[in-house]
């Protein structure tokens, strides 16, 4: 009987120079396609991150949003989005950031995180970690709490964890 980690890890599908040259993609769409594999992975991150009390679950677009709403529904508790520029209605927070490859600017609706929940950050996976740590500055300046950090994957060559706030658990269902 292949481990947890075994049967989830070979549900990813490495793609070599995606989005750009030079660049491994781990692609975690099969693991969704997979309902027993996914609901795994939803079930054994809620496990990981439920001692850090979370009243909300942050989800970072767009892949984020997939993990994080599924997380949110399985432990009970609200969903927020935090959304690249220009999607969402309404007042807005933003925060400006640099990454990986791709966007650089994320936004939060002002009134999401009323009343300072204790907030949870979700992504499908930790690269560099620019994208989570400019996360947590923006829901900061919204008026939340971050409690932690939730990811399926993690690449681990690329330190994102030493970018997010040094004393705030960080977990990761499988890590390379
Ligand atoms: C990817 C991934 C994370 C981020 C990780 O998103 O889903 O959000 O990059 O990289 P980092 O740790 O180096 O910041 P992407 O920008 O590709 O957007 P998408 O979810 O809309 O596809
Ligand atoms: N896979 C998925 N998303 C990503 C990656 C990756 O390898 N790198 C940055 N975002």
């Amino acid at each position: 009987d292949l481990s947890l980690d075994q049967q989830l890890r070979a549900l990813v599908r490495d793609v070599p120079d995606f989005p750009k040259p030079g660049i491994l993609f781990r692609d975690l769409s099969p693991l969704m396609r997979d309902p027993r594999a996914w609901r795994l992975v939803v079930e054994g991150l809620a496990a990981k991150v439920e001692s850090h009390r979370p009243e909300l679950i942050v989800g970072i677009e767009a892949r984020g949003f997939l993990v994080g709403n599924a997380l949110a529904f399985a432990m009970d508790r609200g969903f927020v989005p935090v959304r690249k520029p220009g999607k969402l209605p309404g007042p807005v927070e933003a925060i400006d950031y640099s990454l990986e490859y791709g966007s650089d600017r994320l936004e939060i609706q002002e009134d999401a995180l009323a009343g300072a929940p204790r907030v949870l950050i979700i992504d499908d996976l930790l690269a560099t970690g620019g994208t989570a740590a400019a996360c947590a500055s923006l829901v900061e300046k919204a008026g939340g709490v971050v409690c932690g950090y939730g990811f399926v994957a993690e690449l681990t060559e690329l330190s994102g964890r030493n970018r997010l706030q040094k004393n705030l658990p960080i977990e990761a269902l499988i890590s390379y």
